[in-house]
């Protein structure tokens, strides 16, 4: 296995992000937990340094433990990584007199061979710098191995010991060859490669196992991915000690319930509460229209109800969730160990604490399409770990206005038209998300030969990558017509439908 050895970098889980994509196995230790007896447990074929926001010239800033660099083994040092390099091999750090930030480019040292750390780049990279510090005088037995213009040091080595250390971030973006560097690191280092998401698969297994032992564990159900992959994760691990509370608020899209309970229920056989909550709810929503207060009665009565189901398992000692890296903002504070923030609107936030449970996240390393990977690996099926990301206020927020049953109905129809429309068409995947929202108009029309007053509604379908920022998806005419026509002839209750055309920003993907 490789370590990564975390000093406090927003970029530290894209290090791992890139091993996975090598199929390389990585674990990420805070280096205030590495003492000389767990770098022995640990026993790494090879060790990675990430960033960090600290200056080494600081009294007291983070090091690494002396040992690790005398295992023996290959160590990457990246950024804050290097600088810590440096410092412990005896060379100098001095605060930076200009900091340098974003896009440089790196050529090989004259005389430099262009095999080794360089295979595969071309004569001049671009790498992204974010450095306040400089490296003064290299530590004995490294030496210059590529350069740019502002950064004399930029990569450095010490080849015997399979020592490297860079002064820009080869794992992001913005360094478009970084991840040929990293393979490069890890092939010199003798990985092969041939770690697969089976394997982490195991290895999350084994973890669970590890922190659960024989006791219970509560997961909060969406019926979205998420939350889907992480209970047949724990499942796997610990089989009955799990139940799944799946909180039905009344608000979900056709169907969408009876096959959340029958694939969980009948197909995994795993212990499944289902609170069929639609009458709590919607007589709470009554005569609201306002998104923020329709937003807040839904989450505070989502809380009482999961926590009364929760209340009744007997024992219960921790909460699943399926928190996804993104979700997480890490960071090694200085004086203690990571802090931990959940993206607000999260379902069962704060829940954790009130009923004094602890938390088990078996996902906070993936990233979205790595956590479909994994679902993929447990054996979901594709359509439905390929699904579109569902709010959770669910229909509230795609029927402005007041919401009534009637409403609902309806919105759940039409829906289920545009989203077949979309599966016959073969456009499923190309989109983000679709769906339709229920105006709180009525509008005039004609079929037959009768007059009609009926609702209006909105198609919504977008592209994006993150959900931050949208556009449209350019339907054909004919695709736009027939769907039009096949949700009117259809749905009782729409006479009139309307293509939203409104990019993100200044629009936002639902409507409230
Ligand atoms: P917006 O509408 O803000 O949506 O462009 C961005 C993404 O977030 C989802 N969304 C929500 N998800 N609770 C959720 O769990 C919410 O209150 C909520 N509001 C929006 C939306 O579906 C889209 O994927």
């Amino acid at each position: 296995r490789l370590l990564v050895v975390d000093f406090g970098s927003q970029v530290t889980q894209l290090i791992a992000r890139r091993l996975r994509e090598l199929n390389v196995y990585c674990e990420i230790h805070p280096y205030q937990t590495l003492t000389d007896a767990r770098l022995r447990d640990i026993a790494p074929q090879a060790v990675i340094l990430s960033g960090g926001p600290d200056s080494v010239t600081r009294d007291g800033s983070p090091r690494a433990p002396q040992s690790l660099f005398e295992m023996g083994v290959p160590v990457f040092g990246i950024c804050y990584g290097q600088q810590v390099m440096m410092e412990q091999l005896g060379g100098r750090v001095e605060a930076g007199h200009h900091a340098e930030y974003g896009r440089a480019f790196v050529t090989p040292a004259p005389g430099h061979r262009k095999d080794g750390i360089f295979a595969g780049l071309a004569e001049r990279e671009q790498v992204w710098m974010s450095h306040g510090d400089r490296v003064t005088q290299l530590a004995p037995g490294f030496e210059v191995i590529g350069t740019s213009p502002n950064a004399p040091f930029a990569i450095t080595a010490d080849e015997s010991r399979g020592f490297y250390a860079v002064q820009f971030h080869p794992e992001v973006h913005h360094t478009p060859n970084g991840r040929q560097m990293l393979e490069n690191f890890v092939r010199l280092a003798g990985f092969t490669g041939d770690w697969t998401m089976a394997a982490y698969k195991d290895e999350a297994i084994r973890k669970i196992r590890d922190q659960v032992g024989d006791r219970k564990v509560i997961c909060g159900l969406s019926g979205g991915v998420d939350s889907s992959v992480a209970a047949v994760l724990i499942h796997e691990a610990i089989g009955d000690q799990l139940t799944c509370v799946f909180v039905d608020h009344g608000l979900l899209r056709l169907n969408e319930a009876e096959e959340v309970v029958t694939m969980f229920r009948d197909h995994y056989n795993i212990p499944l509460i289902h609170a069929d909550e639609a009458d709590l709810f919607l007589g709470a929503l009554e005569g609201i229209s306002d998104p923020e207060v329709k937003r807040k009665t839904i989450g505070k009565l989502f809380i009482d109800v999961f926590q009364r189901e929760a209340g009744k398992i007997d024992g219960a000692e921790f909460l699943a969730q399926g928190t996804l890296y993104p979700d997480v903002i890490e960071s090694v504070s200085f004086s203690g160990g990571p802090s931990v923030t959940i993206k607000s609107h999260h379902n069962v936030g704060g829940l954790p604490e009130k009923m004094g449970l602890k938390l088990v996240e078996p996902l906070r390393e993936l990233f979205k399409d790595e956590v479909r990977e994994l679902g993929r690996e447990l054996g979901l099926p594709s359509t439905f770990i390929g699904r579109h990301p569902f709010p959770g206020p669910g229909l509230a927020i795609r029927c402005p206005g007041e919401i009534t049953r009637d409403k609902l109905e309806i919105l759940r129809k039409a829906d289920a038209v545009f989203i077949d429309q979309i599966r016959r068409h073969g456009l499923y995947d190309e989109i983000w998300q679709a769906f339709v929202a229920i105006l709180p108009v009525r509008t005039v029309g004609v079929m037959g030969d009768g007059r009609t007053y009926d609702y209006a509604c909105a198609l919504r379908a977008v592209t994006s990558v993150d959900g931050m920022t949208a556009d449209y998806y350019p339907f054909t005419h004919d695709f736009l017509g027939e769907t039009a026509t096949r949700i009117i002839n259809e749905v009782k209750g729409i006479n009139r439908v309307t293509y939203d055309i409104t990019s993100k920003p200044p629009g936002t993907i639902e409507w409230e």
